[in-house]
Formats: C-alpha cells, structure tokens, sequence
C-alpha cells in the first residue's frame, strides 16, 4: 500500500484529504492520524504471525487516544499496559480482561489489587519483591493470577540508552538465575500460575540480530524450566519494532517498518515449539499513521545559523529533544522556494526545544504549514502543559473525512483546576 501521507501536484495529503486545506481552517499545531495507516500496519503484523499461535497485544504508551485503541481493538489486538491508568483506558476502549498483560517496574499494591480483580490475562512481573507482594494480593482476594517473569538477558538492542531494556545495567526484569529461582517459588504458591516468560529488550531497534539473540535465549531458559518440571505455555516476546524515521513521505510499505523481516526471524526461533507467542507492540502498530501539523512563526538568520521558528514545540512531541529522534519535516505545500539548512525550532524557553537540527529544508515563509512526520507514536502520549502550552487537538482523518478525536486542553482548562 502506497504511504496515506503523499504528495499530489505538490500538496501532501492523508488518504483523500488536502492537509493544507483541512490545516487552514483548524488552530496549529495538531496530530493528524490515518486510520488506513493503522489498519494496514496492524493487517502486516498480524500477517507476519500467521502459522503460529499469535497473538500480538498494542502497547498503550505509544498513544492511548481512545478513538485510535477502538480500531486497533477491531483489528484484533490485546492491550499491553503499564499502569492503573492503562488499565482503566484499556477496559473502558473495550479490551477484553482475558486480552491485557501488565508489565512494569513499579507496580503498585493498588495497581496490582486492580489487575487481579480484572482478572488480566498475565502480570508479568519485574521483581522477587513484586512476586511476593502479587502472592499476598492474589491470595488476599483469592484468585490464581496468571504471571509470567520478565527476564533481562542482558542483549544489547543497539538502541538510544534511553529506551533500552534488556541490559543488566538496565532496571527492567531479573537476570535468568534470579528468575529460575522466581518461578521455583511461583511453582510452589497455590495462588500463582507461573504459566509464561516474559522479555523485552528495548524500544525502536531496527536490526534483527537482538531479536534473534534474545528468542535463542529464551528458548534455552523454558528448556531449563522444563527439566525442573516447570512447564511454559506462552512466551511473551515484549515489542520494540523499530519504524523507518528517515525515508521521505510517500514511501512503500517494506520501508516503513521493520516489522516484516525482524518478525519472520524472530518467530522463527520458536517454529517447531509448541508455545502461544505474544508481542506487544506500540510504535510499529501507530508511529507511521501520525504526523503533527504546525505552523512556521517567524524565521530568523544569526550569524551562525538559521532558525525555522513553528508553534509546535517540545511540549507536544519531546522526542528531537529527549531522544535526539529523527523526525522528517516537510511543507504541507511544496513550491519552488530554495533549500537551506535550519534548526527547526518551537517557542519553548530552552535550547532543548527544537524538532530538528541543521535540517536540508525549503526556506519556509512565515505562515507557511508543515508536517512532522512518524509522530504517531510517543508524541501525543508524552505531552505536557510546560511553559503553560495547551495540549493540542487530535484529528483522525478516514478516506475523505476529518474527525475530532480529542479537543485542546487549554491552559484556561488546567486553571479550573486549581484554587485561586
Ligand atoms: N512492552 C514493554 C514492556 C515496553 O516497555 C514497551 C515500551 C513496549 C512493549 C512497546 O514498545 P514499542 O513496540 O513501542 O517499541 N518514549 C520512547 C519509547 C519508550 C518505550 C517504552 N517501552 C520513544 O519515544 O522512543
């Protein structure tokens, strides 16, 4: 399928709407989703599952807006959640209980209480500490609460230190020999179902090769649960597809994630096994369906440089700032105007703020729209109120229709919050 964000005669359009047209009735900046950008990455991951018992779960931290969970919903994924909060979002979409899994560092009691109420298809749990807390909580409310243990195998996914996970120096999961023992004890407890093994080993890795590692490890871990007795019948595999930031609008499929050729690997490790397979994942599920619509403000020429100043800023998509991420930018019209080479700022007080840096860009006018793209994923989620900027609206544009999905918060909002 031809990329939804493409150019005709010089005007980017999602599916069959003029973004420029749609962008000058509407306040900047926004997000903007494709729903077949969605549907199309959730039909390629479940189709790089198909002959294996699979069943991929979306990872609500990537963008949790309720209208984009229901399609995702329709498409057949689970929920993977990390809070309290993704809980009450997941069930209230309409994620079945029996289609979450639960992982994180810190859950809490309260967190946990919740879980097991809901009767969740996995916690999958992150500590010897957390296991004897989920024991005490299962027994509590007498259910037998499935779990599985995340393992770290200490695999480096090659990826921002930020966002990976599965290294020891990393706060995620336990090493193998703390596991083994963890699921020793699990075995034991009347109250728990030690019934998978869990790993994720990082965020946007784009190689196959850690995948590759990390299944072969696994795989060698269930073999030593096996001989102690301990049978597994479901490997959580984590996510952490990455998506191709840096190709232009307008691309094929195969160049916009890296879903295909890690899957097809990584799944293959576990042919032959007789395991239910789980994946959770966020940015290969929504990070190509989304771009953030802004505004140019001002440009402006130093002795050093040149600044694109747009009124979209770090408070609405953090990750040029946190991850040093890649994010291409282009106008919303294309005309004949020269390139140059400008940092691409916001209007947030810190140096920090910019979405791009010495980017080959045409030299915008004031008033001229762009797109940022590959902002499906962890934009939105990750927004703030800083420097009192609203959080913006979101836009899910169908064929030829555009449809609000979630208004601004304003600061005015927020205000009515507090007491004055
Ligand atoms: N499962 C677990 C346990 C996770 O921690 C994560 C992401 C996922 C699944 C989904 O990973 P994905 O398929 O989306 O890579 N804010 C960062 C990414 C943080 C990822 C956190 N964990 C960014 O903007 O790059």
């Amino acid at each position: 399928m031809i990329y939804p964000f493409h150019y005709r005669e010089g005007r980017l359009f999602c599916e069959e709407v003029d973004l420029e047209q749609t962008a000058s009735t509407l306040e900047t900046p926004f997000y903007l989703y494709s729903a077949a950008e969605i549907k199309h990455s959730c039909t390629v991951i479940r189709d790089s599952g198909r002959g294996y018992d699979f069943k991929p779960y979306y990872a609500l931290k990537a963008n949790f807006n309720p209208a984009l969970l229901k399609i995702i919903l329709q498409q057949g994924f689970g929920a993977d959640i990390v809070s309290g909060g993704e809980l009450y979002f997941a069930r209230r979409a309409g994620f079945k209980n029996d289609s979450i899994v639960f992982a994180g560092v810190g859950k809490t009691e309260n967190e946990l209480r919740q879980a097991v109420e809901a009767g969740i298809a996995s916690i999958n749990v992150e500590s010897r500490a957390e296991l004897y807390l989920l024991s005490r909580v299962a027994r509590e409310k007498k259910r037998r609460v499935p779990i599985a243990i995340r393992i770290n195998p200490d695999i480096d996914a090659h990826t921002h230190e930020y966002i990976s996970t599965g290294l020891h120096s990393n706060k995620f999961g336990v090493d193998a020999e703390t596991a083994f023992e963890m699921y020793l004890e699990a075995a034991k407890d009347p109250w728990l179902e030690p019934e998978g093994v869990h790993m994720h080993i990082g965020s946007q890795i784009e190689s196959e090769q850690p995948f590759v590692d990390a299944a072969r490890f696994l795989l060698s871990f269930i073999d030593r649960l096996e001989k102690a007795a301990i049978s597994i019948t479901s490997v959580d595999l984590g996510g952490g597809i990455g998506i191709n930031y840096n190709s232009p609008f307008a691309r094929p499929e195969e160049e916009r994630t890296y879903v295909k050729s890690i899957l097809s690997s990584y799944l293959k490790v576990f042919a032959r096994r007789r395991l239910k397979l789980y994946l959770e994942v966020g940015r290969s599920v929504i990070g190509s369906a989304g771009v953030l619509i802004s505004r140019v403000i001002y440009t402006k020429k130093t002795p050093t440089k040149n600044f694109t100043i747009v009124d979209a800023a770090m408070n609405n998509l953090i990750r040029p700032s946190l991850y040093k991420a890649h994010h291409p930018i282009v106008p919303l019209v294309r005309n004949d105007s020269n390139t140059w080479k400008t940092d691409v700022v916001g209007p947030v007080c810190e140096t920090g703020d910019f979405m791009a840096r010495e980017m080959e860009m045409p030299e915008l006018k004031e008033g001229s729209l762009i797109a940022i793209g590959g902002a499906g994923a962890y934009g939105q989620s990750l927004a703030s109120f800083y420097n009192l900027r609203p959080i913006v609206a979101e836009y899910l544009v169908e064929g030829d229709r555009v449809k609000k999905i979630s208004p601004a918060l304003s600061p005015r909002e927020l205000a009515n919050r507090f007491e004055w």
